[in-house]
């Protein structure tokens, strides 16, 4: 990473990793390398490194209507008192504002201001504000800087690192969209606090599917301390979101574009994204992370199957998820409990009454991840490890999905 020294801020620019109160981690992608800063109480010092890593400029933050009333403020007065000119944008919050109608607005709004290639975007947010701002960054006169400052537990594990960013189309989820590295990621886990405790399970399903396909160790220590997570200790979040970031780093690493390796990533997306596809489409409330959850079910199901993971190991994904009070089968009852206001499957109309098998099949072959007609999975083998196989038959995949649903 570029740790060369330009500029005259005195220490906390010349050292920034060396003093920055919390931990680091490096995303070594060449020049377009950036740190991670992982932290508590850590957001109201986000001025300096701005500067350090964006240099002195205008800065357009980015946030949704939830986050804005909590952080919005220390923010702005942090980049004021490093002397920047900060202006903050506020769109809606939730999966609704991730299209380009949302994207288009928000160009709208830097034409007003007129931005210039010189002038740099914080998305502070979930993963919603992450790739909405991440993809305006990327594309507003063919790309601006652009710097993630996450404020749910999923985007500091996953979607603020690896520079992905991208808006939803009608025709599938993330379908528009492009690679663009921010500059530095600053996440302040004191603004966990604030996230509703369903959200933060949405990011532990990241986190434990991190532990299943690259570490047993951090695995069982989740087992271990699965309280003080929910508890969040202070400490213990810097370490899990500092691991995760690790983690993700050194598979981002290995292959920016997703041709290969960064594919691990998606385990248990490929039927997690097609879960909550359908259910949005009946009408359904699932979260990213609780459809995730399910994926991860079913494909240590798949795995057991084939041999690759043994029955115990399952016992204990299936258990981990549960304590963090993420779904593990589809009933009427843990719908209620688990997936909030809407619809359960049982209650919705017409032949909805158990898991719709053909639906999710059509869904799972819209899904990026299908290469020449066959669907590619990522099965754990053990706790720690994964493989790719491409050559699972519909009779060993439905009977999966159907035990999803008891
Ligand atoms: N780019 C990637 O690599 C990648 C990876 C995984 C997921 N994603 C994307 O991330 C999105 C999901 O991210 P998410 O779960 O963070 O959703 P989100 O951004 O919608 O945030 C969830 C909710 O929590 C609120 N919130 C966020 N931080 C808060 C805080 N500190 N206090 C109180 N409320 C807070 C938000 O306003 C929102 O209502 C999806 O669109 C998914 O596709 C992207
Ligand atoms: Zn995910």
């Amino acid at each position: 990473m570029n740790s060369e020294s330009t500029d005259s801020f005195g220490e906390i620019l010349s050292e920034p990793e060396a003093k920055f109160p919390g931990q680091v981690v490096t995303v070594d992608l060449g020049e377009r390398s950036y740190p991670i800063y992982v932290g508590t109480g850590v957001l109201e010092q986000i001025g300096p490194y701005y500067v350090r890593h964006c240099g002195v400029r205008r800065t357009i933050v980015i946030t949704d209507e939830n986050v804005e009333p909590l952080y919005g403020q220390i923010v702005l007065k942090s980049l004021q008192d490093s002397e920047l000119e900060a202006h903050l944008i506020s769109v809606p919050a939730g999966e609704k504002s991730k299209r380009m109608g949302v994207a288009e607005m928000l160009y709208d709004r830097l034409f007003d201001l007129s931005v210039e290639r010189s002038d740099a975007i914080i998305a502070l947010g979930g993963g919603v504000i992450g790739d909405l701002a991440g993809f305006v960054a990327a594309t507003f006169k063919r790309g601006l800087n652009y710097v993630q400052a996450p404020t749910s537990l999923l985007a500091m594990v996953d979607s603020s690192v690896g520079g992905k960013t991208g808006v939803n189309h009608r025709r599938g989820k993330n379908m528009i969209g492009a690679f663009h590295q921010p500059r530095m990621v600053f996440a302040d886990v004191n603004t966990l606090k604030s996230l509703p405790d369903r959200e933060l399970g949405c990011g532990l399903a990241e986190t434990v599917k991190h532990g299943i396909i690259r570490d047993g160790q951090f695995f069982a220590k989740l087992e271990r301390q699965n309280q003080m997570v929910l508890e969040q200790d202070r400490e213990l979040m810097v370490e899990l979101v500092e691991r995760n970031c690790q983690i993700k780093a050194a598979v981002v690493q290995a292959d920016e574009r997703e041709s290969g390796l960064r594919g691990i990533l998606n385990c248990g997306h490929t039927i997690g994204h097609a879960i909550e596809t359908v259910w949005a489409a009946h009408g359904g409330d699932i979260h990213h992370g609780e459809a995730v959850s399910l994926g991860l079910v079913a494909v240590g199901r798949l795995a057991v199957r084939r041999g690759l993971l043994r029955q115990d190991d399952l016992e204990r994904i299936c258990r981990l998820l549960s304590s963090f009070r993420l779904p593990i089968r589809i009933t009427a009852r843990s719908n209620k409990e688990r997936v909030g206001q809407g619809p359960t499957l049982q209650e919705l109309p017409g032949e909805l009454s158990e898991m719709p098998v053909a639906e999710l099949y059509e869904a799972m072959q819209q899904d990026k991840k299908v290469r020449g007609g066959k669907i590619k999975f990522v099965l754990p083998k053990g706790i720690g490890d994964c493989v790719f196989v491409d050559d699972l038959t519909e009779s060993e995949i439905q009977p999966v999905i159907h035990s999803l649903v008891t």
